[in-house]
């Protein structure tokens, strides 16, 4: 059974340890604000808001962007673009500080703290990217994965409520967007199709839909099938609203990387489960978060304008190997880690 209040206390993290005016936040202040939405200085007395009147630019958003995939899109991005680039994330100091850094490299930037798994967080966050002007991007790469995150629960709240949260919140009807990208997973593959795709492309979260789902899926017990029905999840979810989306000129697409060793999170799994699947790869290694920053920033520009609705893998070809070239055991090991449903067709 999973509730809201069985996760980790994540939103709090981040604040409690911001400490000096005028960044400091605590509970007092979070009550005079009416709202746990956290914005962070990004230097010393200026706040990450627009001045009045300065509503003329373009935004970029990008989720996740105090870890490793995110923070590399967001550096390629503010080079490329020349947007203001608004750095989400839970960790507010990391967020704060890659807001700085881009800021200090010449370009526009700050920085919000908000969870993708609270779904007025994630409002808010796009709230605030408009009224720095008209948001033209948004790269989702906010996410959490075993072995950091066991509970199977808190990986569907975080990697498939939160990307739905992302995409109604930055819906082009609501904000204008023209492209946004997901940052999936080659674990979504683990399955060629699911039975569930379908129920997961039109899933809204609601209470009961998670514990619906952990037990249909039999993933109780399993955060790695977890994650990947998670990320099947983004992909589907991304393929379905891209006809909508369409209508209005905007384009939805998302990206799956392989082991990508050279992140927080890649370094946690190249020690674990997914140690192999560097050197499995067809090209024998694992993937640089560089190299994944580049197909996003291309799915993001008018050089993809026919683009849409369609998951990029960047995985050095692991999943070609692992449904082609492996032994028919090794392969049924791997695809036996994906969701097991009880539900058919
Ligand atoms: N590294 C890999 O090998 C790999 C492989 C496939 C997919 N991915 C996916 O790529 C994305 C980026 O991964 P990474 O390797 O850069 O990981 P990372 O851990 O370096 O960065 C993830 C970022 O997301 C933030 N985050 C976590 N939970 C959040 C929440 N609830 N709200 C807002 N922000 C939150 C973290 O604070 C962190 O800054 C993730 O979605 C991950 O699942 C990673």
């Amino acid at each position: 059974m999973f509730h809201r209040s069985a996760l980790p206390p994540r939103c709090f993290f981040a604040s409690f340890r911001m400490s000096g005016a005028p960044g400091h936040q605590d509970d007092a202040w979070r009550a005079r604000q009416g709202s746990n939405i956290i914005p962070i200085v990004i230097t010393d007395g200026r706040w990450n808001r627009p001045a009045a009147g300065s509503h003329v630019g373009k935004v970029v958003v990008v989720t996740g962007a105090a870890g490793g995939m995110g923070r590399s899109v967001a550096d390629l991005l503010s080079g490329r673009t020349g947007h203001h680039v608004l750095v989400v994330d839970l960790d507010g100091v990391l967020a704060a500080a890659t807001a700085r850094d881009l800021v200090a490299a010449g370009h526009e930037a700050s920085a919000f703290h908000c969870d993708v798994a609270d779904r007025e967080s994630v409002f808010a966050a796009a709230n605030h990217a408009m009224q720095f002007g008209q948001i033209e991007l948004i790269v989702h790469a906010a996410g959490v994965a075993p072995p950091a995150v066991q509970d199977p629960a808190a990986i569907l709240e975080v990697n498939l409520f939160g990307t739905i949260h992302v995409l109604d919140a930055f819906d082009p009807q609501r904000t204008g967007l023209r492209s946004a990208v997901v940052v999936a997973s080659s674990g979504a593959y683990r399955s060629f199709s699911h039975p569930l795709d379908r129920e997961l492309a039109h899933l809204a979260p609601g209470d009961g839909v998670i514990d619906s789902l952990l037990e249909r899926a039999d993933v109780i017990d399993r955060p790695v099938a977890a994650y990947a029905l998670a990320k099947r999840g983004c992909l589907v979810q991304v393929a379905r609203r891209c006809v909508d989306w369409g209508r209005l000129g905007a384009r939805v697409n998302s990206v799956s990387p392989g082991l990508i060793a050279d992140t927080p999170m890649g370094q946690r799994a190249a020690g674990g489960v997914a140690s192999s699947m560097g050197i499995d790869s067809a090209l024998g290694r694992a993937g640089l978060a560089r190299e994944v920053a580049e197909v996003v920033t291309f799915l993001c520009s008018d050089r993809a304008a026919y683009v849409t609705g369609v998951d990029v893998l960047v995985d050095g070809g692991f999943v070609a190997r692992a449904n082609y070239d492996r032994p028919a055991d090794e392969r049924a090991d791997w695809h036996a880690g994906g969701v097991q449903s009880h539900d058919r067709d």
